[in-house]
C-alpha cells in the first residue's frame, strides 16, 4: 500500500514546515557544482506542494533562504536569488490555477530588488486563493523574528501584565498562520537551525536521510503517516489524551 493510501484524512496536520537540506551534497554526489543541487531542489518543492495539495494540508512553509545563508559564496547567493526569481516567474500561473496562495516570512526588505518585485507580484496575484498557502521563509531567522516582535511590543507601550503568549504569537511574521504540527528536515541533519523556534514548541519533528532533491511526493506522505502514528500529549498524560491507554509512555 502506498504511503498516500495510508494517510488518515481525519488526522491531517494543518501546517507542515520543511527545512530543505542536502542540495550541495546531492550535487557533489552527481559530480556537479552546488547550484545544480538547488536547481534540482525546485522539483522537490513542486512535489511537496503537490503532495500537500493532494492530501488537503492547507499550510506549507519552506525554509528557502536563512539570514545566515548570506555568508555563502557570492556566486551561490546570486544563483539562489536568480533561481527564486525565475521559479516564481515560471510557476506563478500554475500556482494561481491550483488555488495556491503565495506568502513570505522573513526580512524581505533586504532581498534584491528583482526578487522582491516578483515575490510581491506573486503574493498580490494569489492573495485570494484559499486551497493551500505556500509560505516561503526568505532571509528568515527565528531569532531575528523574535527580536523584532519584542521591539514591536516594547514600542507599543503595553503594560507588562498584558504581555502573554498570544500577544507574542501575534507579533511574529507568522501571525496569520497556525503553528506547524509537523517539521520535516531532510539530509540526515538533526537540527532546527534558527527556524520557527517559537512556533515549533509542540511540533512533531521528522528527520530523513533523503537529500532534498530526492524528496518526492511519497516521501512527503511517509512523513505525514509517521506524524499520524505519534501520540501528541501537549504536556498531559497518555490517559488524559486517550482514557483507554494503560501505560504512560516516556515523554
Ligand atoms: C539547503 O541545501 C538548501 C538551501 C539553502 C536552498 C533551498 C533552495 C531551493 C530548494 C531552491 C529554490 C526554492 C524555491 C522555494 C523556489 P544545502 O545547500 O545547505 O545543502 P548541503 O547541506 O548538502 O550543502
Amino acid at each position: 500500500m502506498s504511503y498516500f493510501e495510508q494517510i488518515d484524512k481525519e488526522k491531517l496536520p494543518s501546517h507542515v514546515a520543511i527545512i530543505m537540506d542536502g542540495n550541495g551534497r546531492w550535487a557533489k554526489s552527481h559530480g556537479q557544482e552546488r547550484i545544480f543541487g538547488h536547481f534540482n531542489g525546485v522539483e522537490a518543492v513542486r512535489a511537496s506542494l503537490k503532495a500537500a495539495t493532494r492530501a488537503g494540508i492547507p499550510y506549507l512553509t519552506l525554509y528557502a533562504f536563512s539570514t545566515e545563508n548570506w555568508n555563502r559564496p557570492k556566486e551561490e547567493v546570486e544563483a539562489l536569488m536568480n533561481l527564486l526569481v525565475e521559479t516564481i516567474i515560471n510557476e506563478i500561473d500554475e500556482l494561481d490555477r491550483n488555488g495556491v496562495r503565495l506568502c513570505a516570512i522573513g526580512d524581505t526588505d533586504q532581498l534584491p530588488d528583482a526578487c522582491r518585485t516578483q515575490l510581491f507580484r506573486g503574493i498580490e496575484r494569489t492573495r485570494s486563493n484559499a486551497k493551500v498557502s505556500l509560505i516561503l521563509a526568505l532571509n528568515y531567522s527565528a531569532r531575528w523574528e523574535i527580536v523584532n516582535a519584542v521591539k514591536t511590543i516594547g514600542r507599543s507601550g503595553i503594560s507588562e501584565e498584558k504581555i502573554d503568549a498570544d500577544l507574542v504569537s501575534n507579533s511574529l511574521t507568522t501571525r496569520d498562520f497556525p503553528d506547524p504540527e509537523l517539521l520535516i528536515r531532510t539530509s540526515g541533519e538533526h537540527r532546527v537551525s534558527n527556524f520557527l523556534l517559537w512556533q515549533i514548541a509542540y511540533t512533531e519533528l521528522y528527520f530523513t536521510d533523503t537529500l532534498w532533491p530526492d524528496f518526492n511526493e511519497e516521501e512527503f506522505y511517509k512523513a505525514v503517516v509517521d506524524f499520524q502514528h505519534r501520540e501528541r500529549r501537549f504536556g498531559k498524560t497518555s490517559e488524559q489524551i486517550s482514557p483507554s491507554a494503560q501505560t504512560d509512555k516516556v515523554r
